[in-house]
């Protein structure tokens, strides 16, 4: 098999663009249809589809971080198996990006404005966490994945009780991220430090608490 080589410039251009689609764009996805179809349609007083919008856009801002935690990771981690199973993840997340965004227009919601800022945000630490070396780097996505569940579990007791699509995509992308908490501990992921952990969760909050609004 050929291993292609991208000068400094390909690589910067392949990370603009992958940013931009993201941001802005139609993301590369797996497939899998949107869980929310399986679901029945909601009846929503407009109070709670007010409320259910913003959570979802909480999430879809989530996974732009998680993209652009992934993306920065990929670009320097050092061993080509993480490389790998990381492209693999955001592919995966890429489907969890599509499915907030089209249950968000469903609820006659939109993305957050501060979705730049976050994703640049998240990029720089992706990659400083893939710097820091593969083990602290894959610890580093367990760790993220974690808080990820338990914040999915935390909206999912927030969410209107009747709005099902929203909670079957949610149940769904609760699923899929424990599955690569596994995964990253079982490529020898390292327990991160109290204070690590500590401040993913402040960063993560400042994230959840402006994106609610705008
Ligand atoms: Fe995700
Ligand atoms: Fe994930």
């Amino acid at each position: 098999m050929t291993t292609r080589h991208y000068t400094p410039v390909d690589a910067l251009l392949i990370q603009v663009d992958q940013a931009l689609r993201t941001v802005f764009g139609q993301p590369v996805t797996t497939g899998r249809p949107n869980p929310a179809m399986t679901a029945p349609a909601a009846e929503l007083q407009p109070v709670e589809q007010q409320e259910a919008g913003r959570l979802m856009r909480v999430n879809h801002t989530g996974e732009v971080c998680a993209q652009a935690l992934y993306q920065g990771q990929a670009l320097t981690a050092r061993l080509e198996t993480v490389r790998d199973r990381m492209e693999q993840a955001v592919i995966e997340e890429n489907d969890h990006l599509a499915w907030c965004e089209e249950r968000l227009k469903e609820l006659g919601s939109h993305p957050s404005i501060l979705n730049p800022l976050f994703y640049t945000g998240a990029f720089m630490i992706g990659a400083a966490a893939g710097k820091a070396g593969d083990r602290w780097s894959l610890g580093f996505v367990a760790e993220t994945e974690h808080q990820v569940v338990e914040h999915l579990k935390a909206h999912l007791h927030r969410l209107p009780a009747q709005d099902q699509p929203s909670r079957a995509i949610l149940e769904q992308m609760k699923e899929d991220e424990a599955r690569h908490a596994t995964q990253a501990l079982e490529a020898g992921g390292a327990r991160l430090p109290l204070p690590v952990r500590a401040l993913m969760k402040g960063v993560a909050k400042v994230m959840t608490g402006t994106t609610y609004w705008i």
